[in-house]
C-alpha cells in the first residue's frame, strides 16, 4: 500500500470527515451566540459533500494510509441520514477504526441506528454533570440528563467503549470535574478532559482560561489515586491514566501545555469539501472543486499525496501569544 509522509516525517492515517457546520449547541468556547446567531450564514446544502462524494474521498485517502475515520460536524447528528454514510464507510476495506464525535443530544434516538451501521464506538461531549454549568456552557439550556440517556442508549446499542470529553474552562466548570470522575468510574466509559484550545477567532481564548492538564490531573489524584498508563498507540492525543483502585482510566488532552504535533497523522475534510493539515489551519485545499471537475481518481490522489507530502504543520508547538490572532477556521467548520 502507498504511505505518504510529510516533511517532518508523519505518515497520513487519520482522516477526520466534518459532516456539516451547524449544531443545536452554542457552547461558549465553540459556537459563541454572539457570532453564530439568527443571521448567520451556514453553508447552504448544494455546498455541502454528497455522500457519494465523501466515500470516493475516503477510498482515495484509505490508499494513501489512512486506517481510521473520525465523524464530526459540527454535531453530526444533525446531518440528514448520517447513519447511512456511516454504512457507507463501514464497508470500506482497509479501514481499522470507525467512530464519531458527538454532542449526545441526540443520541437516545439515534444510538441504535448508528451501531446498526457499522459504528464501533463513539465520543460523547459533556462538560459537567451540573445541570446549571452545562446548561450555561451549551448556551441552549440543554439539560444534562437528556446526554445522560443518549450515552446509555449508546452503551446497550453496544457502542464500546465510550469516550466522554470534558472541554476544562476556568472559572466555568473545573469546580465540577471531580463529580465527573466520581460518576463515570466503575462504567467503562473514558473521561477524557481537554484543555481550553484557541481554534477559530471567535471564542474569546485567553491562556488564563486553560486550566493545564497538570492541574487537572493533580486535582481528580487528591480524590482517587491515579496511576500514568502506556499510550495505546504512539501519536495517541490523550495521556492515559488508571484509577489505582481498578475503577477503569481517565485521560487529558494537553494540546495547550504539552503540544502533541510531532506524532500528527490528521488530516481533516470540512464539509464543504476542504482538506485542512491541522485544527489550527488558516486555509484548505479545495477538494470539492476537485471531485467536481473532470479529475479522474489518480488525478485527485496525485493531489492528496503532494498536499501531504509538502505539510509541515505543528501549531501547537509554535503557538506563542502572537499566534491566537491569525485567521484560523472556526472549529464548527473544520471538525473536532
Ligand atoms: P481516540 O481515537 O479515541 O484516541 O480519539 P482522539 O484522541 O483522536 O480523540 P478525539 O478525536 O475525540 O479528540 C478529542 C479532542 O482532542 C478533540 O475534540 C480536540 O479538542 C482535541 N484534538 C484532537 N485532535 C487534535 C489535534 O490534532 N490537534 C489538537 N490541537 N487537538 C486535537
Ligand atoms: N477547545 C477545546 N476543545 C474544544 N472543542 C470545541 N471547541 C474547543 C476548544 N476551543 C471540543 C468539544 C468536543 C470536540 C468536538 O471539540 O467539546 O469535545
Ligand atoms: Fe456544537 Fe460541539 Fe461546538 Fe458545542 S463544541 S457548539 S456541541 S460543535
Ligand atoms: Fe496536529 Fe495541528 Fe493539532 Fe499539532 S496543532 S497536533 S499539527 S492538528
Amino acid at each position: 500500500m502507498p504511505t505518504v509522509s510529510d516533511t517532518l516525517g508523519r505518515p497520513l492515517r487519520d482522516l477526520r470527515i466534518s459532516v456539516t457546520d451547524r449544531c443545536n449547541f452554542r457552547c461558549t468556547y465553540c459556537m459563541p451566540k454572539e457570532v453564530f446567531g439568527r443571521d448567520f450564514h451556514f453553508l447552504p446544502a448544494r455546498d455541502l459533500l454528497s455522500f457519494e462524494e465523501i466515500i470516493r474521498l475516503a477510498r482515495l485517502f484509505i490508499t494513501l494510509g489512512v486506517e481510521k475515520i473520525r465523524i464530526t460536524g459540527g454535531e453530526p447528528l444533525v446531518r440528514r441520514d448520517v447513519e447511512t454514510l456511516v454504512a457507507m464507510i463501514a464497508t470500506l476495506p482497509g479501514l481499522h477504526d470507525l467512530t464519531l464525535t458527538t454532542n449526545g443530544s441526540l443520541l437516545w434516538r439515534k444510538a441504535q441506528a448508528l451501531r446498526a451501521a457499522g459504528l464501533q464506538r463513539i465520543s460523547v461531549s459533556l462538560d459537567s454533570l451540573d445541570d446549571a454549568v452545562f446548561k450555561a456552557m451549551n448556551d441552549v439550556d440543554f439539560p444534562v440528563a437528556l446526554v445522560l440517556d443518549g450515552i446509555e442508549q449508546a452503551r446497550a446499542a453496544g457502542l464500546h467503549p465510550i469516550k466522554i470529553n470534558v472541554v476544562v474552562k476556568r472559572g466555568m466548570n473545573e469546580h465540577t470535574l471531580v463529580d465527573m470522575a466520581r460518576h463515570f468510574r466503575g462504567t467503562g466509559h473514558i473521561l477524557r478532559f481537554i484543555e481550553y484550545m484557541d481554534v477559530g477567532t471567535t471564542n474569546g481564548w485567553r491562556l488564563a482560561d486553560v486550566v493545564p492538564a497538570a492541574e487537572i490531573i493533580a486535582t481528580i489524584n487528591a480524590a482517587f489515586a491515579l496511576e500514568p498508563l502506556e499510550p495505546n498507540y504512539p501519536g495517541e492525543v490523550a495521556r492515559r491514566y488508571r484509577y489505582a483502585d481498578g475503577a477503569g482510566e481517565i485521560g487529558v488532552i494537553a494540546s495547550v501545555t504539552q503540544p502533541f504535533c510531532g506524532d500528527c497523522t490528521r488530516a481533516r475534510l470540512s464539509s464543504d469539501g476542504q482538506l485542512y493539515t491541522c485544527l489550527f489551519a488558516t486555509a484548505g485545499h479545495d477538494l470539492r472543486a476537485l471531485v467536481r471537475s473532470t479529475a479522474a481518481d489518480d488525478d485527485i490522489l496525485e493531489g492528496l499525496e503532494r498536499i501531504w507530502r509538502r505539510r509541515e504543520d505543528r501549531y501547537s508547538q509554535l503557538r506563542t501569544a502572537l499566534t491566537p490572532d491569525l485567521s484560523k477556521v472556526e472549529m464548527s467548520r473544520i471538525g473536532g
